[in-house]
């Protein structure tokens, strides 16, 4: 099949991918997903499901973009016209209006911690008394609670996104990616290094990697499968969608690989920064949605230069949940711009509108917000991701699939590999932990 959509440049693939993968599912929710299932249990299972389930889904995403040149829709439409496989397809859209919806809140809070760093706000969090009165988690709960600023900020993170995406993906989302990656590594640096040297540092360190087998549960399982396919941006059609701007002579095995184990490693050093800040400087009251910003603030109080690396980091991070946002938009646009023949202008105002509605709920209520995460962001994801798997594995078979890989990488010796976990490990493990989550 032709596709000439190849718009993104060579490095620029990686590059857009990565920014859509990389994002508040790494550093906002893997460490409170972390927290809340268990510790380390769930990071030993997230790994694993990231090497045998995620990682080959990702390549068979972005083959199947490539190949039909396609948002999901047109993409199952494209290999199976007139199936019921493009119900798939609708359902990744209407997850990602759902995910757009939840993201952009915790967007806009990060865009809200950016200007309470850069006035100064997290002065006084890291002192004794400021620690023994929650004060950090106190000034998170007042900055949640208030109904009117979580909306405002949403309908900024929203207006951004709408914005770039009217503009079409190759310019602007590769540009950023390059420059401000590194940069935002940088500062995870410190803040690593600033966590990890804080005393009695080692227990939450020993919370984040022993697995304490008591904790293990269907849930855990479900859930780190779940933030697997989040943090790598599958089972909603993003990387199919991302794959169709994919030139023929890019290598997808290998871009693939790259963007996952960048992905990971900066989910993994988001946990170092946390957990030994919590345990060490004896944080209560710090777990669900709010972690990150409870933490964070009194790290940046506790560091050198905390008054210039705070606000960058905020400054990065909005910026990296934007490129994610866009990556997310993207998925529905480029539905309405394919299969309804609207213009990318109206496409990309009229879907952020509605996620705009559907996040007003998200932006008042941080419970609320929390049941939606699980629900779009984990459980939908997996039903996706199963789904993708059994059609490229049975469907549209992996022999053709491969020929579209070998395009760009002749030399993949991970052939017979990934075709029986697309084929079986990944249908079997992701269809019996959805059904011990229901069943037990
Ligand atoms: N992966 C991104 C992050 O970790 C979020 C994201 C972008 C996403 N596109 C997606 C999640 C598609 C699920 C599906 O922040």
């Amino acid at each position: 099949m032709q596709n000439n959509r190849g718009n993104f440049s060579k490095i620029g693939f990686i590059m857009a991918a990565a920014g859509s993968a990389v994002g508040l599912g790494n550093l906002w929710r893997f460490p409170y997903a972390v927290g809340e299932n268990g510790g380390g249990v769930f990071v030993l299972i997230y790994l694993i499901s990231v090497v045998v389930i995620a990682l080959p889904v990702l390549m068979a995403e972005v083959t199947l973009g490539r190949f039909t040149g396609k948002n999901p829709v047109g993409a199952f439409n494209a290999i199976k016209p007139g199936s019921p496989w493009k119900f798939v397809g609708y359902l990744g859209v209407a997850s990602g209006l759902m995910i757009l919806s939840f993201y952009a809140v915790i967007a806009g809070g990060a865009v809200g911690y950016f200007f309470k760093a850069l006035t100064g706000q997290f002065k006084g969090m890291a002192s004794e008394s400021a620690i023994a009165s929650n004060a950090a988690t106190e000034a998170y709960q007042s900055f949640a609670g208030n109904g009117v600023l979580q909306i405002f900020l949403l309908a900024i993170f929203i207006i951004l996104t709408v914005y770039v995406v009217s503009k079409g993906v190759s310019g602007g989302i590769e540009k950023y990616s390059k420059i401000l990656m590194p940069a935002l590594i940088g500062i995870l640096f410190l803040l690593l290094f600033r966590s990890l040297t804080l005393e009695g540092a080692s227990k939450g360190v020993a919370f984040y990697i022993k697995p304490d087998w008591s904790a293990l549960k269907p849930s855990v399982i479900i859930n780190a499968m779940g933030q697997a396919f989040f943090s790598l941006s599958l089972g909603m059609g993003t990387m199919i969608t991302y794959g169709s701007y994919v030139s023929k002579k890019e290598n997808i095995p290998s871009a693939t690989k790259w963007i996952a184990v960048f992905d990971t490693g900066i989910a993994i050093m988001a946990g170092f920064i946390i957990f030994p800040a919590i345990f060490s400087l004896g944080m209560q009251d710090v777990s669900g949605p709010g972690t990150m910003f409870n933490v964070l603030p009194v790290l940046f109080d506790k560091m050198p230069g905390g008054m210039v690396f705070g606000p960058l980091f905020f400054l990065l991070l909005s910026i990296a949940a934007l490129t994610s946002t866009i990556s997310i938009l993207e998925v529905p646009v480029a539905f309405c711009i394919d299969e309804k023949k609207w213009d990318r202008k109206k496409a990309s105002i009229i879907v952020g509108a509605i996620a705009l509605a559907i996040g007003v709920p998200c932006a008042l209520s941080e419970s609320f917000l929390g049941v939606w995460s699980t629900i779009w962001g984990g459980l939908s994801l997996s039903i996706g991701a199963l789904f993708v798997a059994i059609f490229i594995g049975f469907s549209w078979k992996t022999p053709n699939a491969l020929k579209e890989m070998y395009q760009g990488a002749d030399n993949f010796k991970g052939a017979k590999v990934w075709s029986f976990a697309i084929k079986y490990i990944a249908p079997v493990f992701i269809l019996a932990i959805l059904l011990s989550s229901f069943l037990l």
